[in-house]
């Protein structure tokens, strides 16, 4: 496995030196015939911008190499340059992933902005264009991990994303961010008038990503449209029928739009209002199982029983005392609304990494505990890890492609999967 390793990624390297210069156009002529299917079979592994575990965050290297590992979706956050130019980017300022820092042409940008109530200072990427974002060179976010890689990578624009996942053998789904709305409307304007959610809506539709959750067209492309600010969520839903997940920061963080508290936004009322918009949830894990001291709290029951009732339930989180913890209710009396039948809620809880410094000490400093305590134990829907890899050994070990629950197609797919390099490891 190490010697497969070190060949994947010269592999990788080779790749990333084409990468390195401008990817246009996009997407590249590569066409995959008789691509491996999404796996809808087991829960998704959302590869959290990228494997950045081992491979700076957001960058072309690190969602090529969480595609090597077997992501079901490769996972980013849309900002804008200050020429309306669509990029994948988590941090608003540019001071703590990029080498920003040394580029002395560049010292006279540092600005202060509100940032979701907050006076924040830096380089912020509304304030360069995309021709001087190329110029910065991508760093690892945390000291503990592999910093090898820094200096190495640009920063991608959304389209050069799009065609990571759309190049790839096999088909892999893309769960972009609409990132701080709110800051980028402010500072960044477009022709006609147009908002950062109509831009992003339509480099979606641009590249052919449609449709319903699980419809044909989008399980061709499959894609998740996510965000903290539900306004953004409903915009949106008039111009594209893509499943969109509601994302749930901690109690103490209200939405970035609205000022709603956090429970204010997990109440009964507000779950029937916007379960009409979104197909599910993207909650901090802490806040489904709140941690004490490091130790995990009692456990609610929401996802275990929302699936357990087999039914097209909405379910309804409450809060049942002050302070972190929660319990949660599930109504199985059918709506009168029609479009709440249909609603299955998802749960995509945030974020697995396998350090030391991450794992709560009930799982003994085994990821693996971890994984298997959220997939077998809470039964969530997807995981947005750090670790890609590791989700998908897990994943593998725990609940391989199995013939008897599949036809003939499946049984195709379980031959690809062996012979491909995902089956070996
Ligand atoms: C941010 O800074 C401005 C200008 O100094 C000030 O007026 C404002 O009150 C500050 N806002 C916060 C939330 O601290
Ligand atoms: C979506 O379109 C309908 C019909 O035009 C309109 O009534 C509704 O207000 C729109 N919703 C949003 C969120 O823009
Ligand atoms: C947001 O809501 C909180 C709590 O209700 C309030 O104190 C704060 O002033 C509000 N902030 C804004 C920007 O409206």
């Amino acid at each position: 496995m190490a010697s497969f390793g070190v060949v994947a990624f010269i592999f990788l390297i080779l790749l990333v030196e084409c990468y390195a210069r401008p990817l246009y156009p996009l997407p590249s002529k590569t066409d995959y015939k008789n691509r491996q299917p999404l796996q809808t079979f087991r829960p998704y592994n959302i590869a959290h911008r990228g494997s950045n575990g081992e491979i700076p965050e957001e960058t072309a290297a690190a969602y090529m190499r969480a595609i090597e590992e077997g992501a079901d979706f490769i996972e980013t956050d849309i900002l804008s340059s200050k020429d309306g130019v669509l990029i994948s980017f988590h941090d608003v300022t540019l001071d703590d992933t990029t080498d920003i820092a040394e580029h002395k042409e560049f010292a006279n940008r540092k600005r202060t902005y509100d940032v979701q109530g907050v006076n924040t200072t830096g380089y912020f990427t509304v304030d360069f264009t995309l021709e001087e974002l190329k110029t910065l060179k991508v760093k690892q976010r945390y000291p503990f991990r592999d910093q090898q890689y820094n200096g190495k990578f640009q920063i991608i624009t959304f389209e050069e994303y799009i065609s990571i996942a759309l190049d790839a053998s096999r088909v892999v789904g893309i769960y972009p961010e609409i990132k701080n709305p709110v800051l980028i409307n402010q500072h960044v304007k477009w022709p006609g008038g147009k908002r950062f959610e109509d831009k992003f809506v339509e480099m979606l539709k641009k590249y052919g990503y449609k449709g319903s959750y699980l419809s044909k067209d989008w399980l061709k492309q499959p894609a998740f449209i996510q965000s903290f600010a539900p306004t953004s969520l409903i915009y949106v839903s008039n111009q594209t029928d893509l499943p969109k997940i509601l994302l749930i920061d901690d109690v103490t963080v209200p939405t970035q739009d609205t000022n709603q508290s956090y429970w204010e936004i997990t109440s009964d009322a507000y779950f029937d209002y916007i379960k009409n918009y979104v197909v599910g949830i993207g909650p901090w894990k802490d806040t489904i199982v709140p941690v004490m001291n490091n130790y995990l709290q009692t456990p609610t029951d929401l996802v275990a029983r929302a699936h357990a009732s087999n039914l097209q339930v909405y379910f309804i989180l409450k809060d049942s005392r002050p302070g972190i913890d929660l319990s949660f209710q599930i109504s199985t009396s059918l709506p009168s609304d029609s479009a709440r039948i249909n609603w299955t809620p998802m749960v995509h809880p945030y974020t697995f990494r396998d350090e030391n410094v991450f794992l709560h000490f009930d799982f003994h400093q085994d990821p693996y505990n971890e994984y298997e305590y959220w997939v077998n134990k809470m039964g969530v829907d997807g995981l947005f890890t750090d670790f890609t890899g590791s989700l998908h050994q897990f994943q593998e070990w725990n609940s391989p492609f199995s013939r008897k629950d599949g036809d003939a197609s499946t049984l195709l797919h379980e031959i690809a999967r062996l012979i491909s390099k995902y089956g070996k490891k």
